[in-house]
């Protein structure tokens, strides 16, 4: 497997530290900041229609609690395992979804991000891959698309499984076979796994940073995320992905209890990835200090920002083959700058 000439800068929900995440907007900033890559999380409505949204509760990045027509919807779920109260995107048909309005999820650490609250509609997958077709002539290059398929077993349980129509969708977008300008992305595996048996499309294997994927979690010898870190979990995920994106201070660096950044005790993640053939995306690189590692936070303001460009610059001497960030402006001029 031949790795990847120049690390790609992957525009993780758009530009998402200027304008909120999964909007058309957001991904228009993307491209035109010269993302490689846009990313959405795609999750499904009622009627079956694949969306745009962190995940499937719409309290947090939409004004759906200021539509009384839907006070009715607000319920308990159980997803993944863990019991929320909100509204959720399965219970909504897209008719229904058209008409809420986006919102600024991280208010407190992008206050100025609120000045676009009610603006933006939930963008649909389609959508994006239109408006993608669209602006690639703006941008003068190709820009591709890394879409996450979030809580697939809940969705797979609920009749709405978004594997085929995801894959049926990129294909019909021009996007096939090993060498397109895709990654499908799961923090569980037999998603991934059926996604091998389907398509040759690249895909990504996410690993976070505790536990199992959900979809071994009841199994008697689950495999946690941990043993997936290691050579011989990589080389097993290297059976069925791509790509692996491990969370960054956790796999390759650690962050230690004062929030200072050290190399991982016996961690030979980015050479063990590289030998099973995966190429290594970590996340999410962003610039407020509140997000940064000591070694790169600039004053004490938790919303100002650092010096996102040198944390990233470490991550590509280190050599990752691309990475996930809120900031793709400065993605990508650490990467242009970079010898
Ligand atoms: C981060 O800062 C700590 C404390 O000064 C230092 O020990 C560590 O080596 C630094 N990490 C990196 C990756 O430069």
């Amino acid at each position: 497997m031949t790795l990847a000439a120049s690390p790609i800068v992957i525009a993780h929900r758009g530009a998402c530290g200027y304008i909120p995440e999964h909007t058309l907007a957001s991904y228009a900033m993307a491209i035109l900041q010269g993302a490689d890559y846009i990313e959405p999380d795609l999750v499904m409505s009622r009627d079956g229609v694949l969306i745009a949204r962190h995940d499937n509760d719409l309290g947090l990045t939409t004004n759906v609690a200021d539509h009384p027509e839907f006070a009715d919807r607000y319920r308990e779920n159980s997803v993944d395992g863990e019991l929320c109260q909100s509204w959720f995107s399965e219970d909504f048909t897209l008719k229904e979804l058209k008409t809420l309005r986006c919102i600024e999820r991280i208010a407190s650490i992008r206050p100025a991000n609120t000045r676009f609250n009610n603006q933006f509609e939930i963008a649909t997958f389609d959508e994006i891959l239109q408006l993608l077709k669209r602006l690639q002539g703006v941008a003068g290059r190709p820009v591709g698309i890394y879409p996450e398929i979030k809580h697939p077993s809940h969705f797979q349980a609920l009749d709405l499984a978004m594997e085929q129509a995801v894959v049926r969708q990129l294909n019909a977008a021009g996007f096939d076979g090993p060498n397109a300008l895709v990654y499908i992305q799961s923090f569980e595996i037999d998603n991934l796994k059926y996604l091998r048996s389907i398509t040759e499309l690249p895909l990504l294997q996410l690993l976070w940073i505790e536990g199992c994927p959900f979809d071994q979690a009841h199994r008697d010898n689950a495999v946690s995320y941990q043993d997936m870190a290691t050579a011989a979990g990589l080389a097993a995920v290297a059976a069925y992905a791509t790509a692996v994106g491990p969370e960054k201070n956790h796999f390759i660096l650690a962050a230690d209890a004062n929030n200072d950044l050290h190399a991982c005790d016996a961690s030979n993640f980015i050479d063990d990835a590289h030998k099973a053939g995966l190429l290594v995306h970590p996340y999410t690189f962003r610039a407020e200090n509140h997000f940064l590692p000591n070694n790169f936070t600039k004053g004490d303001d938790t919303q100002s920002h650092g010096q996102l460009i040198n944390e990233i610059q470490l991550f590509l001497e280190l050599g990752v083959d691309g990475f996930f960030t809120d900031f793709p402006d400065i993605g990508r001029h650490a990467v242009d700058s970079s010898p």
